[in-house]
């Protein structure tokens, strides 16, 4: 099955927060909050604050006029980071598919999109963070991402590129 990824700009945030809220709760049968207080916590509200600064790459898939998943990437600092930071050079990768849209290949199509993005802007690495029962860890592995520390219940994985 062909998908059609387009880039994401400033107009999908509401989508990206979406599929942010996704990949935060992700745990089936959890008990979630609403996402609206979810989304206005700190530790979440600040991995898309101001969405579309320099260096923010995303792309979104689409079914129809429907977005159904988007991936992207952000740089972080030594003193303002996320979980699966690595360093200032290394942006950080966010996942999330509609439920209804997952096991299709949706995933593997975004990531696929989001690393030749890297590529061509030349990024030496793309890093990420997921806890360690979270299925998502296979898709990543196939992808190419290799464990390389750990924190909490989570493992942060790095995806090499070739220019580094
Ligand atoms: C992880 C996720 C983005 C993958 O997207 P997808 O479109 O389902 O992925 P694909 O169809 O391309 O690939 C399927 C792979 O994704 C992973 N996956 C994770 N959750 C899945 C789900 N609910 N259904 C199907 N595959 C899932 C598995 O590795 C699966 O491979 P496997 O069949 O060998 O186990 C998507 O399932 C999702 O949004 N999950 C919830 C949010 C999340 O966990 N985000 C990542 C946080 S680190």
């Amino acid at each position: 099955m062909s998908i059609p990824i387009r880039s994401a700009d400033r107009s999908d945030l509401r989508f990206l927060e979406q599929m942010l809220f996704e990949a935060a709760f992700w745990r089936p049968g959890q008990t979630r909050p609403a996402i609206v207080s979810a989304l206005a916590e700190p530790e979440l509200a600040k991995l898309l604050a101001d969405w579309g600064r320099d260096g923010d790459t995303g792309v979104v898939a689409e079914m129809g006029a429907e977005p159904v998943g988007a991936a992207w990437y952000r740089f972080w600092s030594d003193d303002d980071h996320s979980y699966g930071y690595v360093d200032a050079s290394i942006p950080e990768v966010a996942i999330g598919v509609v439920e209804r849209h997952r096991g299709r290949g949706v995933g593997t199509a975004l990531l696929e999109a989001l690393v030749e993005s890297a590529r061509f802007e030349k990024i030496p690495a793309l890093s990420l963070s997921v806890e360690r029962d979270n299925p998502a860890l296979r898709l990543y592995e196939r992808i190419g991402f290799e464990i390389v520390g750990s924190g909490g219940n989570a493992w942060t994985m790095l995806l090499a590129l070739e220019s580094r």
